[in-house]
């Protein structure tokens, strides 16, 4: 795991985003794994900003995202598909048909998250998985007592988490957010060959110390990571904060990255 610590978020976004667009040129046929949320807008911009500058094309490229509610259309305000194509869809040359969101509105739930595994082992794994954190540490909607091993499924939201995202629905009311979701597993997630998971903020530094230091638990999903061989991890100074080795992986990822 490299955790990289930048000054602000806009430099953290810069950086994973050159870290994103080195790889789709790299593999123009690139399985992407894509998440939502704040913490990724910033990346999406500037993952736009370098393939309308450079050769960098998303035009052969493949990708999953890690969750969606259960109940929402995906032409709904709040619908993890609506928020793809207007952050990042719209404004790259991907081809829709080759995106993928799971279906909230699926008749049979438990048949659509088996098909979506399908679908991504059939595309030869994924190859890049973005991932933003929730306060709690969890990654998707892995939400504390998610298995390790838990593969995409149809999962229960906290409380926590209910009043984190409610800011984003009609009057930030609780009561509009689903309370399920369909979520890729850990287990799903840790299978990417490279991970890129991006924190923001104070609100994010509990999460930011058990998943980099805190034990391997599934009481904080994002701890899993740990165990991964190409994980990186971009921080702000605020969501770094409490790292106790802070000094050291600011040193050891900038002396890896050329910074
Ligand atoms: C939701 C998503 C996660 C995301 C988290 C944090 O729970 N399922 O994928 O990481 O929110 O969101 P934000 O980036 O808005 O803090």
């Amino acid at each position: 795991m490299e955790v990289v610590i930048c000054k602000t978020k806009q430099e953290a976004s810069k950086l994973a985003a050159e870290m994103v667009s080195a790889a789709v040129l790299n593999n123009p046929k690139i399985v992407l794994g894509l998440a939502t949320g704040s913490t990724p807008v910033l990346l999406y911009k500037e993952m736009a900003k370098i393939a309308k500058a450079t050769k960098v094309s998303y035009k052969q490229a493949k990708s999953w995202n890690l969750d969606e509610y259960v109940g929402l259309a995906g032409t709904h305000e709040q619908s993890y598909r609506r928020f793809m194509n207007e952050n990042l869809f719209s404004h790259i040359d991907i081809q829709i048909k080759n995106t993928h969101v799971l279906n909230g509105l699926a008749k049979n739930l438990e048949r659509e998250c088996a098909a979506y595994e399908k679908q991504i082992k059939a595309a030869g794994g994924i190859d890049l998985q973005v991932l933003g954190i929730g306060s709690d540490g969890h990654i998707a909607f892995n939400e504390p007592g998610s298995s390790l091993k838990s593969r995409t499924r149809c999962v229960y939201l906290t409380p926590s988490t209910i009043k984190d995202n409610a800011r984003l629905f009609f009057k930030g009311k609780e009561s509009e957010v689903p309370t399920r979701a369909l979520s890729m597993g850990v287990g799903t997630i840790v299978e990417a060959k490279k991970i890129i998971l991006l924190a923001f903020g104070k609100g994010k530094a509990d999460a930011v110390k058990g998943c980099v230091e805190g034990p391997v638990t599934q009481f904080c999903t994002a701890s899993a990571l740990q165990e991964h061989n190409d994980c990186w991890i971009f921080c702000d100074e605020e969501s770094a904060s409490k790292l106790k080795l802070k000094k050291y992986y600011a040193w050891r990822s900038a002396t890896i990255l050329g910074l």
